[in-house]
């Protein structure tokens, strides 16, 4: 809970808004509050963003702190148009325009050299910055009317699942943020595909909405960072600002990797075993798993068919937050084999969410 000067509690504003056609007047005043050094979180296509005027480092410092995030880890800056992409780098690299011109608007972030203008709070003291230009309607018109470069990133508290409703924010940052503009459920629910452009080869970084193959149709040499991500979260990024336990619930995610069948066997023995501990289990279970599931003693939270990344994608971070509001003790999922497509950023978000990855054969 915030306090203002006068001693009064600050509440957070809702705004609700067409996420196709936002009224002008609600953008407004998200944009004014903006301006005026405010966090905002906003809807983007990947999902909700908590905006911060970009060149502000008083407001910076607060999101900060709203968030309980590590100042080591770097913010994206959004920005409503490619052309106001200039004053922010220095020496856009060759692969930045092909890339601008085929995936923006869109989730795709591209990391260049800082410009002088751009604080380094916004890039944790790094020479590069993070840049991309969002595609949902209620992003867009919100970075026109404010006119700014706008910081953002995901409006969770920090390590919590990234908010893919106006829900999940207020879940999290209720009192501690001027204003949430609810545009309703993100469409792809994991984040933007991150690409370093000044490394060449370019690296991606984080795998995302924009998947590799993607990437490859404009930029054949783009490469895969070595990230390693290890499951009980003990050894320092490879990168910056690439922390390894991230995205997760409360309750402890058991990976489990094998045959849907063995896997599924293996869930319900662990089910019944922490039954008799006392201990309430959850399953990030497909469509498919669920009828296989009726008596055993779990909560389950479902993705979608396995056979639809699109809907797993969408659904994940939400089911990871139904699962804690039901307060399991730990959850039980399934690894993803597949890294072809999304589904390689379904596989890197359960591995940052996983405690541990048991292998069944
Ligand atoms: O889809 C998204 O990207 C969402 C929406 C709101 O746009 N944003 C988001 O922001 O996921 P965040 O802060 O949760 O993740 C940003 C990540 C950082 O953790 C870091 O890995 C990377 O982007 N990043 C930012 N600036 C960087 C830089 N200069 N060099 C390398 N990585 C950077
Ligand atoms: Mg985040």
């Amino acid at each position: 809970m915030r306090i203002d000067v006068a001693g009064r509690r600050v509440m957070t504003e809702v705004v609700q808004v067409d996420p196709e056609r936002p009224s002008q007047e609600d953008i407004a005043r998200a944009a004014e509050c903006l301006r005026r050094g405010g966090l905002v979180a906003f809807p983007t296509e990947t999902v909700y963003g908590l905006g911060v005027h970009a060149l502000d480092r008083a407001a910076l410092r607060r999101l900060f702190e709203s968030k309980g995030r590590p100042t080591n880890d770097p913010l994206i800056v959004h920005v409503a148009a490619l052309d106001r992409v200039a004053p922010l780098v220095v020496d856009p690299p060759e692969h930045a325009a092909p890339l601008a011109a085929r995936f923006w608007p869109g989730p795709l972030t591209l990391v260049m050299r800082r410009a002088p203008a751009v604080p380094l709070e916004v890039t944790a003291g790094l020479e590069s910055v993070a840049v991309r230009v969002p595609a949902h309607p209620v992003a867009r018109a919100l970075l026109l009317a404010a006119s700014l470069p706008v910081a953002a990133p995901s409006a969770n508290l920090f390590s919590r699942p990234s908010p893919t409703r106006a829900s999940h924010v207020l879940d999290d940052l209720n009192g501690r943020i001027d204003m949430v503009v609810d545009g309703g459920p993100t469409q792809m629910g994991v984040e933007s595909t991150v690409l370093d452009l000044t490394v060449d080869p370019p690296a991606v970084l984080r795998p995302g909405a924009i998947s590799v193959e993607m990437l490859r149709t404009v930029v054949p040499s783009v490469r895969l960072a070595t990230v390693r991500v290890v499951p009980d979260g003990a050894e320092p990024a490879a990168s910056p600002g690439l922390l390894i336990l991230h995205y997760a619930p409360r309750a402890p995610v058991m990976l489990y990797q094998g045959e849907p069948a063995a896997v599924r066997r293996a869930w319900i023995g662990a089910a019944h075993k922490a039954e008799a501990a006392g201990m309430r289990v959850g399953v990030l279970a497909t469509t498919e798993d669920v009828p296989l599931l009726t008596g055993v003693p779990v909560v389950i939270a479902e993705l979608g068919s396995e056979h639809d990344v699109d809907a797993i994608a969408a659904r994940l971070y939400a089911a990871l937050r139904d699962l804690d509001a039901a307060q399991v003790d730990m959850i039980l999922a399934r690894d993803v084999s597949r890294v072809d497509g999304l589904w390689r950023a379904v596989r890197d978000r359960l591995h940052r969410a996983a405690k541990r990855v048991t292998v069944i054969d």
